[in-house]
């Protein structure tokens, strides 16, 4: 695993964009999955920016979504349907052939969870991750204590996730349960790109990098990934031991 150091949230996020070019340039087909939330918005939004000006096609990538809220529909602002369509999908022109989104109404969550399964198997895993970081280590949905061999599946969300995520809905949402891309298809992935910016996720960065690494902070797990990267700026890194640049 690497660590990256940024001055500021601007270059992070540039940075972030340049991997996601950079990785369709050179692999044109590749599966791509994305997280939502506060700290990919800009890299997202700097993707499409970056791919127009330097003439990389999108057009034969394939895209899922790392994860989103059970019993939330795609319209609803807060979803994770609605922020890749809004900040990355849409800016990028991907077709919807080329996406795929877990159905969070799905009736049949082991349907739903087969599906996203047989798309990464049948792309042979997944090429890249973009992942944010939860306080309380989530990757994705995979709360702490998610064992690492597991797939997509449904998860019972810890209360501090409830509680946060609630920052991305306009009302008030009763959430219970997320769906998302399994530890094992993340950690198998070919580049593990992990963000974070901003003093609050400093505690959370010092765990990861003087921490245990382990499935009870699963970002932690980062740590073991050979093509791990992890992005942080300067407040982020903040209380690290040793500073990084
Ligand atoms: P954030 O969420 O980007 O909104 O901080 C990160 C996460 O919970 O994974």
């Amino acid at each position: 695993m690497e660590l990256k150091v940024f001055p500021d949230y601007n270059e992070l996020s540039a940075a972030a964009a340049e991997m996601i070019v950079g990785c369709v340039r050179s692999k044109p087909d590749a599966l791509l999955c994305f997280a939502t939330g506060d700290t990919p918005k800009l890299a997202y939004q700097l993707t499409s920016v970056l791919a127009q000006k330097n003439n990389v096609d999108f057009s034969s990538c394939f895209i899922i979504g790392l994860d989103e809220w059970m019993g939330i529909p795609p319209e609803n602002t807060g979803s994770c349907h609605y922020f890749l369509h809004h900040y990355l999908l849409s800016p990028l022109k991907i077709n919807q052939r080329q996406v795929y989104l877990f159905n969070a109404m799905t009736a049949n969550e082991e349907d739903e969870c087969d599906k996203m399964d047989s798309i990464i198997a049948g792309n042979g895993g997944i090429d890249f991750v973009l992942a944010g970081i939860g306080l309380n280590g989530h990757l994705g949905f995979n709360e702490p204590g998610t064992a690492t061999n597991t797939m997509a599946h449904v998860a019972i969300l810890e209360e501090i996730t409830k509680t946060i995520g609630q920052k991305y809905f306009e009302e008030n949402v009763n959430v219970s349960n997320g769906i998302t891309v399994g530890l094992k298809q993340v950690m198998q992935a070919k580049t593990l790109l992990m963000m974070a910016n901003g003093r609050k996720k400093a505690p959370v960065i010092k765990r990861i990098m003087e921490g245990e690494a382990s499935i009870h902070f699963p970002a932690s797990l980062i740590r073991q990934h050979i093509g791990g990267v992890l992005m942080v700026d300067n407040e982020a890194a903040s209380q690290l031991e040793t500073p990084f640049k």
